[in-house]
């Protein structure tokens, strides 16, 4: 599938059914790895939203519990990205508990190595990262991804949460956005 918008083309990488299947696998493999111990499932908004409400449904465990941070990053160079702050903290006590995080992109790994550094101060009993893309070529920090849905060299991803200025979020597929430049 492709069409144009006015940010630039959109191609789809990955389908609902892609996506679905990927889920159930990861699904499977976090329920097996934590059977039936309490967890606290953390999501990173607004990215991941659409993936994270779709994969704690498919977790199969009564004792999982969600919660919800927020991460900004500021300044004005290319630099900025190194600088991240929480917008929204979790409001759960994870010390001595499971705790997964669910992120939509590991990128250059700067937001989520600060998200590791920051929760782990609280002494949970274990830390793990679920990623629905995990982009390898502009990593940076040292960031591994336990469970990976997709992996992926480069290209700049919309859909199914993942935005462009805010847009593209609610598209139920993930597709890669190729910026025209002005003028073609
Ligand atoms: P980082 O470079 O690993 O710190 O990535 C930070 C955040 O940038 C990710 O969690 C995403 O929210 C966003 N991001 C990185 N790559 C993409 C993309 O291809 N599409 C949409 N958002 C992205
Ligand atoms: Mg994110």
């Amino acid at each position: 599938m492709a069409c144009a918008t006015d940010a630039g083309k959109l191609e789809e990488i990955y389908s609902q059914g892609q996506i679905a299947e990927r889920i159930a696998y990861l699904a499977k493999e976090i329920a097996r790895i934590y059977g039936d111990e309490p967890v606290v499932a953390v999501c990173v908004l607004k990215g991941a939203f659409a993936f994270f409400s779709d994969l704690v449904r498919a977790i199969d465990n009564p004792h999982l519990e969600v919660d919800f941070v927020r991460l900004s990053s500021y300044g004005m160079n290319s630099e900025s990205s190194k600088h991240v702050i929480f917008s929204k903290d979790l409001e759960t006590d994870i010390r001595n508990k499971h705790v997964l995080i669910v992120e939509d992109i590991v990128d250059s790994g700067y937001s989520m190595r600060f998200l590791l550094d920051q929760l782990l101060v609280r002494q949970p009993l274990s830390l793990r990262i679920a990623a629905l893309v995990d982009k390898r070529e502009r990593r940076s920090a040292n960031v591994l991804v336990d469970f990976a849905g997709f992996v992926l060299e480069s290209g700049f991803l919309v859909g199914y949460g993942l935005d462009y200025a805010e847009r593209y979020r609610a598209l139920p597929n993930i597709c890669e956005l190729k910026f025209v430049a002005a003028g073609e």
